[in-house]
């Protein structure tokens, strides 16, 4: 399939668009950095927040994007202008397609360190590194590779060679088939997780940590982390389900899909806090471990249940995969905008791109060892990447795409689209046009 005729197809189905869509939102977002963020910004306060923002920001603003990008059926940026142009709006709209193409950028770099993190875990797994070791071996697991400039640079590699490897050859769309039978299944192990969780003794402490609020824990910077949060997770604010929407047919209904893809993100966010706070409680383990969180303690499970070795090795293989139909998702949009910007084709175009974040990426890379002590902001490189998108980038082009949507789209056209009754249009536009912005901009300059 090459990019001209990419732009005039349709998914064939709402089946195929929810896969599609699913497989963007749910990734390392779910299971990596959801149950770090929990146990650093001190459980059950940060979840609600984190949930209210989910259906009360994230849900509408999911559906402002994909109705943005079925109007527009382009890529982000030209969507971007031609609808500004078409409302007689500002030119500077534009800008929200643009920011959304650097942002994804930016996160692809450092989501590939990661991405490699899991894909040395599978090592692991397959030669039995976890058998029988207790917190502290596998603490050293660890410990040893974020101490190892050379082989994270390994699996960093890899992770992203696999990534432009699919993206280049344009055969994303092949991987939809897969993930009807992979995704399914990795939520299937994490279920298989909460329940040996259950049989710890740290269950009742997890669930309570969880689910039971101490609202002194609740600051504005806990509030930013899970609103920001709640775009990465949803893959809002990068123009990428802006992209997705203008493959998308008219006949899908928009709030049920943006629904079901919410619920399916949710569901597995919350199953990988459930599979691995038992595990903290019940091995006194660190709340606050940070990005390490969950390579210090699903690990143990493996290495201590009967048929470990093969749940192990299963898990890491299926959150790989779910990483990578994630990062596809980041280098496609920053590779159509080179492809169309430049001379390149579509092969080199993400040859550039596809470098240039691996590039980016080793100084993420370097900030867990030799750069650890480099700060700007008082933050390393990692965090700095993390943050700046997290905090500021996504939800502030997240907030462009949803005023757009309010406050210059026609209306009745956004009500058809939407097939609502007066009724619930009414609370859509009150939702779109104040509560959601007004969310955004509070949390925003509370914490500036
Ligand atoms: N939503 C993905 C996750 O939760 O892992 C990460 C991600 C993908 C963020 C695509 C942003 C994006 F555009
Ligand atoms: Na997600």
């Amino acid at each position: 399939m090459n990019a001209s005729t990419k732009v005039h197809a349709q998914w064939s189905s709402r089946m195929g668009f929810v896969l599609a869509a699913t497989g963007s939102a749910v990734g390392l977002g779910n299971i990596w950095k959801f149950p770090y963020m929990v146990g650093e910004s001190g459980g059950a306060a940060f979840v609600l927040v984190y949930l209210a923002c989910i259906f009360l920001i994230g849900l509408p603003i999911l559906v402002s994007e994909w109705l943005l990008g079925r109007r527009g059926q382009k890529n982000p940026v030209n969507t971007m202008r031609d609808l500004a142009e078409k409302n007689k709006a500002s030119k500077a709209w534009v800008l929200v397609g643009i920011s959304g193409v650097l942002g994804a950028f930016l996160i692809l770099s450092f989501y590939s360190v990661i991405g490699g993190w899991s894909l040395s875990y599978i090592k692991d797994a397959v030669v039995s590194n976890f058998a029988g070791q207790d917190a502290d071996g596998i603490g050293a697991i660890f410990g040893g590779l974020l101490a190892s400039p050379a082989t994270l640079l390994v699996w960093h590699s890899l992770f992203m060679l696999i990534t432009i490897g699919i993206v280049a050859r344009g055969v994303t769309k092949g991987l939809e088939g897969a993930a009807t039978v992979l995704m399914p299944a990795l939520a299937a192990l994490l279920l298989l997780l909460v329940i040996y969780g259950a049989t710890t003794s740290g269950f009742g402490q997890a669930l309570s940590f969880m689910f039971s609020p101490d609202w002194s824990q609740l600051t504005g910077e806990v509030v930013l982390a899970a609103l920001g949060h709640a775009f990465f997770t949803l893959s809002l604010g990068m123009g990428i389900m802006m992209a997705y929407g203008s493959y998308m047919g008219q006949s899908i209904n928009l709030l049920q899909t943006a629904r079901t893809v919410v619920i399916m993100d949710t569901v597995i966010a919350l199953a990988a806090g459930m599979a691995i706070f038992p595990i903290v409680f019940a091995e006194g383990l660190d709340l606050s471990s940070g990005p390490g969180l969950i390579f210090v303690t699903l690990p143990l499970a493996f290495g201590n249940i009967t048929g470990g070795w093969f749940v192990g090795v299963a898990f890491f293989i299926l959150l790989t995969f779910a990483a990578i139909t994630s990062a596809i998702s980041l280098l496609e949009p920053v590779v159509e905008f080179v492809e169309e910007r430049t001379p390149l084709n579509r092969v080199k175009s993400t040859l550039v791109s596809g470098v240039a974040a691996w590039a980016l990426g080793l100084l993420a890379l370097l900030s867990f060892n030799l750069l650890g002590d480099f700060l700007v902001f008082g933050l390393n490189i990692f965090d700095l990447l993390d943050q700046v998108t997290s905090k500021f980038m996504l939800p502030l082009t997240g907030l462009g795409g949803i005023v757009f949507v309010a406050w210059h789209l026609d209306k009745e056209s956004v009500r058809d689209e939407l097939g609502l009754d007066v009724y619930d249009f009414s609370l859509w536009n009150l939702i779109t046009r104040f509560l959601a912005p007004a969310a955004v901009l509070v949390v925003f300059f509370t914490n500036l």
